[in-house]
This record gives C-alpha cells, structure tokens and sequence, in this order.
C-alpha cells in the first residue's frame, strides 16, 4: 500500500458526490423488517413509554403502519401478538383466530405483496413468560418442540411468508420445517433467532410485549453473550435443520458475530437491532446528547458493512421517510 503523501485518504473526502463514489456499503429501506405489536380491538393505539414512536396497535391500525411503511420502500413487517389471556401451555399461540394469525390474514388481504413475517415464541402467550413448557420451573426443551411447531404452522395457514422462530429451544427449526413440509407449505421461509443473546438489551421489548419472565430469566436458553463459536455452532445447526435465513440478535453489540456468520455461512443473515439499542438512542436523543437520526443511520449502516442483509429495526418507517423525502 502506497503511503503519504502518495497516498491522501481525504482526497476522496473532498466533496460529498466524491464521498458517494467511494462509498462502501449502503442501506435501504428494501433491506429492512419493521415490528409491529398487535392486540385484539379496534382503533387502538397505545404508545410504549420506553419506546418513543412504537405502539401496541390494534390489527386496523397495523394495516396502516404497514402501508405507510410499504409506501416509503419498507417491504416487510414482524409480528408480535398481545393476546386477550394466557395460560401455562401459550395455547393463544396456535389458536386459528389468534391475534397474529388474524393480523396475518388482514395484512395479506390488504396489501398482498407485503411480506408478513411472524414471530414464533410462546413467552408473550404463557402465564410464566418463559418461551416454552415449563416442568419443574425448568423449560421442557422436547415439550416445546411440537408446540412451537404448532404455532408456524398456524401462522403459515394464516398466510405468513416468514416465520421467525425466537424462542431458542434446541432442535425447532427442524421441527417447524418438517410440520411446514407436511402441510404442504414448502413455500414458507424460516427466519430463525439462530444466535441470540440473553440480553439486558430486550428490557423495553418485554414492556411492549408483556412478556418478562415470571421467575427466573432465560439463560437457560438463551446464549451467554461471551461465546462467539458457539454462536457459530448455534447458526449451523439451525442451517443444517432447514433455516433459510439466520438472524443474530441483538446487533450493534454483536457485529463480530454478524461478520463471522456472513462470512463462514454465507447465507442471508439477519441482525435484530432490539428495543435496548433503540430505547438507548431514542432516550440519549431526547436529552440531546446526541443527534438522533444520525445516531440511528449510523447503526444501521455499521450492522449493514458488518455483514447483514437484513435488519429488523423499530426505525424501519422513519429512516425509509427520510430518504423518500430527500430524493
Ligand atoms: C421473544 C422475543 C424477544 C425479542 C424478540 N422476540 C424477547 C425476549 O427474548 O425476551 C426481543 C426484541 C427486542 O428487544 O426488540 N422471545
């Protein structure tokens, strides 16, 4: 590599159309998934404190947020359901009329080239909060299989495109796969939560969802954030089961193993910049700390040169209308 004062890096920094020429890695609202919370009623709308532009929305509502999404280039969403009741098995997860898979089947009616992914777990579904069966306050890791495999193909005779399992049981995506394929739904893609972190930073989602655990946490099934080869461990064995697309979760703290999973896989990889990362910048902004909307570019763009195709990311609306209003 030449060296200075051959070689001057701000040459190409001069200008911004010079800055664009050189510019690495880009991000779009075509590489992005936004959540949206759903709850049985109408018109309702309920802001979530710890997350400043987010809310719970009744199924109406979600068919809005997701045509405006789609109409700035926004082209998928991710459910997550807030049933009217729960109980110790989440059986509101796999019911026929629950509040995902009637959410599934408005959306698709409304706007059918939306993709609708959903979320696969039972921890906003159970009475206890864990992501699956609970035996002698452990989770039953087998039990849970032929529930989780249950509520996919629910969502999938819904209508979903996606499902995203998120619950990090061992052994469920090629559960899920083999239920799929026998119903006939060969089509339907798998998104797996394939290394996904017990992370402090999921706090604000659980208050969206209401999904906390009643006791205990889920470290039991969740991955301890210093492994990194396990992770890869993890994103091979959910491939090797029939995952079409790995998510790695949350990000911004993880963009090694984003790297590592693009690179030794490579398969389409998901990185889920969680509610903490978002909170944590929505709330720095608000003081004015820091320039919020630039703050939020930035992440986007790093989990993006880190390796991501895709990322689901609660600023899905608000980046893709900025860009849509500077062109
Ligand atoms: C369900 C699930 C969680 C998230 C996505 N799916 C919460 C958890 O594991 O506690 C977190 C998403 C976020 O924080 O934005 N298991």
């Amino acid at each position: 590599m030449p060296s200075f004062p051959r070689y001057r890096p701000r040459r190409l920094r001069r200008t911004e159309a010079l800055r664009a020429l050189t510019r690495e890695t880009s991000v779009g609202p075509e590489h992005l998934i936004l959540p949206l919370f759903v709850q049985p009623g109408r018109g309702l709308r309920k802001p979530v404190p710890s997350m400043p532009g987010v809310a719970q929305t009744s199924v109406d509502e979600a068919v809005r947020d997701a045509e405006e999404a789609l109409s700035v280039g926004v082209p998928a969403v991710i459910l997550f359901g807030i049933p009217e009741s729960k109980d110790e098995r989440g059986s509101e997860a796999w019911h026929e009329d629950g509040i995902v898979q009637t959410a599934v089947r408005t959306l698709k009616t409304a706007l059918p080239e939306l993709l609708v992914v959903t979320d696969v777990c039972l921890c906003e579904y159970t009475s206890h909060g864990h992501c699956g069966i609970v035996r002698d306050e452990q989770v039953d890791n087998d039990a849970t299989l032929e529930v989780l495999a249950r509520v996919a193909a629910s969502h999938g005779a819904a209508g979903a495109d996606i499902v995203a399992p998120s619950d990090m049981m061992d052994g469920r995506v090629g559960a899920i796969r083999q239920r799929l394929d026998e119903e006939g739904r060969t089509h339907v893609a798998v998104m797996s939560y394939a290394a996904k972190f017990a992370s402090a930073f999921y706090g604000p989602f659980r208050d969206a969802a209401g999904s906390a655990p009643q006791f205990g946490d889920r470290r039991g099934y969740q991955m301890d954030p210093a492994n990194g080869d396990e992770a890869l461990r993890e994103v091979w064995l959910d491939i090797e089961e029939g995952a079409d697309i790995v998510m790695v979760k949350p990000a911004l703290p993880y963009l090694d193993i984003v790297r590592r999973v693009k690179e030794e896989t490579g398969y389409p990889v998901a990185a889920y910049h969680v509610s903490g990362e978002y909170a944590a910048i929505m709330a720095a902004a608000d003081r004015d700390w820091l320039d919020g909307a630039r703050a939020m570019r930035e992440a986007l763009v790093s989990i993006r040169r880190a390796g991501a195709d895709i990322i689901i990311t609660y600023w899905a609306r608000q980046f893709a209308r900025t860009l849509s209003h500077s062109q």
